[in-house]
């Protein structure tokens, strides 16, 4: 049984993600930790627990950074409504979140699961920036860090046209992560863009009478109102659900390359972007594994099993 801790700022492709991970039946999700992000904390929070509410699961949400390390941060909520829900109109959760800071919480998965706790973060890297400084040795404890972020090849989704939107908004974060820990699977921006979802496949999936389903009904609207006009009229780019396939099935990754990846802090339009030393120039080891190829049907039948799920 794979324990997974889930770093997330929901966000509606936060949101499948998380069901993903709840439908699988291999994998035991010890807690959700909750980033500033998509929208803002008391936000992402709430969200959170709609999730655990929905699938009727008895997990902790731990709330964690309000902020960027340096802020002021971007905000998403032109894509996933100002309650990063689709301003769907949701009641409020009966849930309260736990008293645990997230990076407590995931110092303390660590040293609960040591050896055999996968952490995947879908949102920007605060919480575990701050759980590195804290402790530097958190990653002996942790087999398996799987990061959706960055764009290696430079088509950024923010305002800084080389960055994504979670290295992005906490660049310090990122560079905390990326420079402390040895070795960590990223799915990127670029995956995100070659692994389309059909809006006409995806939209039946959603017709399913499960709460899963009911509830990506519901908060993805205004999302893909806004991916139609703006982006594609007829694919859905699902960040973090990619990542949650490969954290799932790694056997989905069909193609990958080890290099050495860093993060930019500086530039009016480099700011938070994913540097690749693409022909090994620098000497420096490879820190992460890119997913570059993703079994789609693969990938799709994960995301069709989390909407059907009962
Ligand atoms: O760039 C995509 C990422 O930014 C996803 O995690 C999405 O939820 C937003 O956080
Ligand atoms: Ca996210």
């Amino acid at each position: 049984m794979t324990k997974l801790l889930i770093d997330t700022d929901p966000g509606v492709d936060d949101a499948l993600a998380i069901l993903m991970a709840f439908a699988d039946p291999a994998v035991e999700v010890v807690g959700l930790t909750v980033a500033a992000g998509n929208v803002g904390l008391h936000h992402t929070v709430r969200n959170a627990l709609r999730l655990v509410e929905t699938a009727g699961l008895d997990l902790p949400v731990h709330p964690g950074c309000p902020a960027p390390i340096l802020p002021p941060p971007p905000s998403a909520a032109f894509v996933h409504g100002e309650d990063g829900f689709g301003d769907a109109g949701l009641p409020e959760p009966a849930r309260r979140a736990s008293s645990v800071h997230a990076v407590d919480a995931i110092l303390e998965a660590a040293r609960r699961h040591a050896g055999e706790l996968t952490l995947v973060c879908l949102g920007p890297l605060t919480n575990l920036a701050v759980a590195l400084m804290i402790d530097p040795t958190l990653p002996s404890r942790v087999p398996r860090l799987v990061v959706m972020g960055g764009a290696v090849d430079g088509r950024g989704n923010t305002e800084r046209i080389k960055a994504e939107f979670n290295i992005g908004f906490d660049p310090e974060a990122a560079d905390i992560v990326f420079r402390r820990w040895p070795h960590f699977e990223l799915v990127d921006w670029e995956a995100t863009l070659a692994h389309g979802i059909p809006f006409d496949r995806l939209d039946d999936w959603l017709t399913a009478e499960t709460p899963g389903a009911r509830l990506m009904r519901a908060i993805a609207e205004k999302r893909h109102a806004w991916v139609r006009a703006h982006r594609s009229a007829t694919h859905s780019h699902l960040a973090d659900a990619l990542a949650m396939a490969v954290v799932l099935e790694p056997a989905l990754v069909a193609e990958a390359e080890e290099r050495h990846v860093s993060v930019s802090l500086v530039g009016e339009h480099t700011r938070g972007m994913t540097v690749v030393d693409w022909t090994c120039r620098t000497g420096l080891a490879a820190n992460v594994r890119i997913a570059r190829r993703i079994d789609q049907a693969g990938f799709e039948r994960r995301v069709e099993g989390a909407l059907r799920a009962g």
